[in-house]
């Protein structure tokens, strides 16, 4: 199996986390797909995001939850990263999946709701994915067991991915039912027997972050599903020595 290349919040070794520069350039890099985290804001607009607080990756301050999309949408989400960025803003997840749309690449949304649990997050996000028809190419995963519960519903036609960095005795077990079917784990979890274990499961194993040469090696030799890096071009050059 080829492992897929998945931007992690876009290409962001080279643009700002999650915005558009940073998507456009995993596009043009060839990456196999994006991942992206989404936060709700006061007024339950979907945006792409990491921290719960806009401090890190803007020119303001306070929790998401607290801002309203317009407020949100006056940030410069750029200028942090490098001046030549300034004037990027963040994004709403609706225009985000405009943009996705016609490109064929796998897409993963984490939701970014394991400290602060946005009401109802679960079904804006698969409703949005529903709306561009983006359903049958897309994974939606999180840190917070709760959620993963909430979407069982779902993962009939979606993919649904338990993200952990936790060492759990029987993590398959657990992620199945919690009704998952797939698992998001950090490199250190990552092991030959636990790769075959989810994969006779029939679920998909991605790792996150990846970003240096022997790590890309290891988790294309153990066939995992996707990797999650900062760096998709260097991903993809290094996985040539493996599958070419
Ligand atoms: O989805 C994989 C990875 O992004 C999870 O961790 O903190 O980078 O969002 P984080
Ligand atoms: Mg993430």
């Amino acid at each position: 199996m080829v492992t897929k290349v998945i931007a992690h919040r876009g290409a962001s070794k080279y643009a700002p986390e999650n915005t558009m520069s940073a998507f456009e350039l995993a596009v043009e890099m060839g990456a196999d797909g994006i991942e992206t985290d989404v936060q709700l804001t006061k007024d339950h607009i979907p945006v792409l995001i990491h921290d719960e607080n806009v401090k890190r990756t803007t020119n303001g301050t306070g929790l998401i939850s607290q801002l309203t999309f317009k407020q949100v949408k006056q940030l410069d989400a750029g200028a942090w990263f490098h001046p030549s960025f300034s004037g990027a803003t963040i994004l709403s997840l609706d225009e985000f999946l405009q943009w996705f749309a016609n490109k064929s690449l796998y897409l993963n949304i984490e939701l970014k709701n394991n400290k602060i649990e946005y009401k109802n997050i679960e079904a804006i996000v698969y409703e949005m994915l529903g709306h561009h028809k983006l359903l049958n190419r897309s994974t939606i995963s999180t840190f917070n067991p709760n959620s993963i519960k909430r979407m069982k519903s779902y993962r009939k036609n979606l993919e649904v991915a338990f993200l952990t960095s936790k060492r759990y005795r029987n993590l398959v077990q657990l992620t199945k039912e919690l009704g998952g079917n797939a698992l998001h784990i950090k490199y250190r979890l990552l092991n030959r027997p636990l790769v075959e274990h989810i994969h006779q499961e029939n679920m998909a194993v991605r790792v996150y972050t990846i970003n240096k040469t022997s790590r890309m090696l290891n988790c294309y030799q153990h066939e995992c599903d996707g990797i999650f890096t900062d760096i998709p071009d260097k991903a993809k050059h290094v996985r040539k020595l493996v599958f070419n």
